[in-house]
């Protein structure tokens, strides 16, 4: 049964007492975490998302109708306590906040009883991802989701503070629009009013802040939810939350300082993290040639070295093959892992051809210098030698190589370099390495569409010395474009914008858009460009990244209250859900799925 909490008011949350309040009458209210009956003496721990409390009820100091209502908590009931606050009679708890004192009750009142739970609501919890998100609205009882969440509430107060301090405006930007394919896929909304047309919910407020440009509100900024219909990964969700700014008369490097500083500030404020400024700059190539990607990992070694030079002449057909047809061979040195065993060599071949590899050469540098390899039969002792070499080779290690187009190789060995490192357990937790990649290329070559398609979006800046390039030689255009990386996630990235109406039309002519589909599309933005345009740039942040990353989470969903699962759908409110018949008929609509 349910008691009034009439007459009573809290004084304070749970966790905020302590040895200062001594002495002191309170009222706190929360859930039981434990109730432990020891005859004459009853302990309880009470719950809010400030922490716990140890509540003491003895007979003599409630008396009896308080002890036996106090008897009959039971865990997840929501009770309300009046008691006094003393020191701890019992060894004081180290591993609680509240740990020197307890309160000592002299009145309860039941104010909600509950169901035992399916799973304990607790930190570290073993539970399986897949129960506690179909209870979530338990889950997020547990300490670890409230700790998580609270941080992010306090990481959009800090950005909101910095943003109005630097004179950005927040402006909110509309969430049904119209779809404008390139980039992911759309999320739609059908039109009742408008039978057989439909929204697109935005993947980006991208459009709308660079008309806010347009109409010199000069420095926008918003934590803006983006939906796109993309596949799923720990990092990825169907809709998440962007920082996202834009800013006028400014260049890549005004945009770089404002965010590099809005996140130190951030990491200050968030978990006392210094992360000293200017962050580390690495072009595109350079990321690429040294990590094969272009959100490194720098908190570990292990970089692709070119042998291509190298192997050039050798008698590896794999090899010189991959080279005739205009590709590369490059390595990684795994170190003083010579000796690992064949299994494990044979399961990181098969890694190697997820990414796309045709198979993966590894040269074992024997500890007593002699070398073991899958290529030693096609090459001289000399050959073997002066590969080890310039791989650097020593006595104990082992080196692995791909030998196929650049692109391949790249995406091979990067992202076998990252699965070595945490086999090994080569990287340190403790670090958070921030860089900053710049100059993207301009487009990256679509095999499906067989075209050049924008590496960003359409709306971004060439490097100016790269200009002359776009018509003759687009894969080498590189842009105005920048990534912001944190330990190997791509935490944001943005661009300068084009704001000159003669290079959109070479860019989108480029992209192989004629002047009508480039109306079609994004005819409101080129029309207002021709009303004043301010040159601007701007770039957006992941705010779910970056709160996982900053609380060492696995995934975003440990930092989203409601998340959606792998396939998009929600384990709590099973959405998405079918809808009735009158209302698709409303909407014109009619589905191709027959019912079950
Ligand atoms: P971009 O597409 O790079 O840029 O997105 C910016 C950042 O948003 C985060 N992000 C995601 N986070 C969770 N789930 C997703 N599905 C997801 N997709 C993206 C990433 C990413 O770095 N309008 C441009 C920005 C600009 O040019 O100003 C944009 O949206 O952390
Ligand atoms: P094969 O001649 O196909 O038996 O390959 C000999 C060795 O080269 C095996 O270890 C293969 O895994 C490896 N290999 C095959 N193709 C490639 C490639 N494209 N890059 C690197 N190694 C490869």
């Amino acid at each position: 049964m349910a008691e009034s909490m009439k007459g009573l008011k809290r004084t304070h949350r749970c966790g905020e007492l302590s040895a200062a309040n001594v002495g002191e009458t309170v009222t706190v209210m929360g859930w039981v975490q434990k109730a432990r009956n020891k005859g004459g003496i009853i302990f309880v721990d009470l719950r809010d998302r400030s922490g716990l409390l140890q509540i003491i009820f003895e007979e003599s100091e409630c008396g009896s109708a308080y002890f036996q209502k106090a008897a009959s908590l039971r865990s997840e009931f929501v009770a309300a306590v009046v008691g006094k606050v003393t020191r701890r009679e019992g060894a004081v708890n180290e591993n609680l906040a509240t740990g020197e004192i307890e309160v000592r009750a002299c009145e309860v009142r039941i104010l909600s009883e509950a169901e035992t739970p399916p799973f304990p609501i607790e930190a570290d919890s073993k539970t399986k991802e897949e129960l506690r998100l179909k209870y979530r609205y338990l889950d997020l009882r547990r300490p670890d989701l409230q700790r998580n969440l609270m941080l992010r509430s306090k990481i959009a107060t800090t950005i909101r503070a910095f943003m109005a301090r630097e004179g950005f405006l927040e402006i909110e930007t509309p969430i049904l629009n119209k779809s404008t394919p390139e980039g992911a896929r759309d999320y739609l909304v059908p039109s009742r009013v408008h039978p057989g047309c439909f929204y697109a919910l935005p993947q980006s407020p991208q459009i709308f802040k660079q008309l806010l440009m347009c109409s010199g509100y000069d420095r926008y900024f918003q934590i803006a939810r983006c939906f796109r219909d993309e596949d799923l990964r720990a990092d990825r969700q169907p809709e998440f939350t962007q920082v996202d700014l834009e800013m006028s008369f400014v260049d890549v490097d005004d945009v770089i300082d404002a965010t590099e500083r809005m996140v130190a500030e951030v990491c200050r404020e968030a978990i006392g993290l210094e992360v000293s400024l200017p962050i580390r700059r690495m072009t595109w190539d350079e990321a690429m040639n040294r990590y094969g990607s272009d959100k490194p990992d720098t908190r570990f070694g292990m970089e692709l070295k070119d042998v291509s030079e190298v192997v050039k002449g050798c008698g590896f057909g794999v090899f010189t093959g991959a080279l005739e047809a205009g590709g590369s061979v490059r390595g990684i040195n795994v170190k003083g892992q010579a000796e690992m065993p064949r299994k494990k060599i044979d399961a990181l071949v098969e890694f190697a051809k997820g990414y796309g590899a045709k198979g993966l050469a590894y040269l074992c540098v024997m500890p007593d210098g002699t070398y073991k390899s899958s290529f030693a039969k096609f090459m001289t002792e000399e050959e073997l030698k002066n590969l080890s070499a310039a791989m650097d080779g020593q006595p104990g290690d082992l080196l692995l190589f791909a030998a196929d187009r650049l692109k391949i190789v790249w995406s091979v060995l990067g992202a076998l370099r990252i699965e070595l490192a945490k086999q090994l357990e080569l990287i340190d937790n403790n670090r958070f390495d921030f860089l900053w990649v710049t100059e993207f290329p301009q487009f990256e070559w679509s095999d499906e569409e067989e075209r050049f398609v924008a590496m960003h979006h359409p709306f971004t800046m060439p490097m100016e010395e790269d200009l002359p390039m776009l018509e003759t030689d687009p894969g080498k255009v590189r842009a105005k474009a920048y990534d912001i990386v944190l330990n190997g996630v791509e935490l944001g990235g943005g661009s300068v914008r084009i704001f000159q109406a003669d290079i959109q039309e070479r860019m989108f002519r480029a992209l192989g858009f004629t002047n009508e589909k480039a109306h079609e599309q994004f005819g409101f933005l080129l029309d207002a460009f021709k009303y004043g345009v301010p040159p601007h740039a701007g770039l957006a942040i992941g705010l779910d990244r970056f709160v996982m990353l900053l609380v060492k989470a696995e995934s975003i969903r440990e930092v989203i209250a409601f998340p959606k699962v792998k396939d998009a759908s929600c384990l709590m409110s099973e959405c998405p859900g079918t809808v009735d018949a009158k209302q698709l008929e409303e909407l014109s609509l009619a589905t191709t799925v027959k019912a079950e």
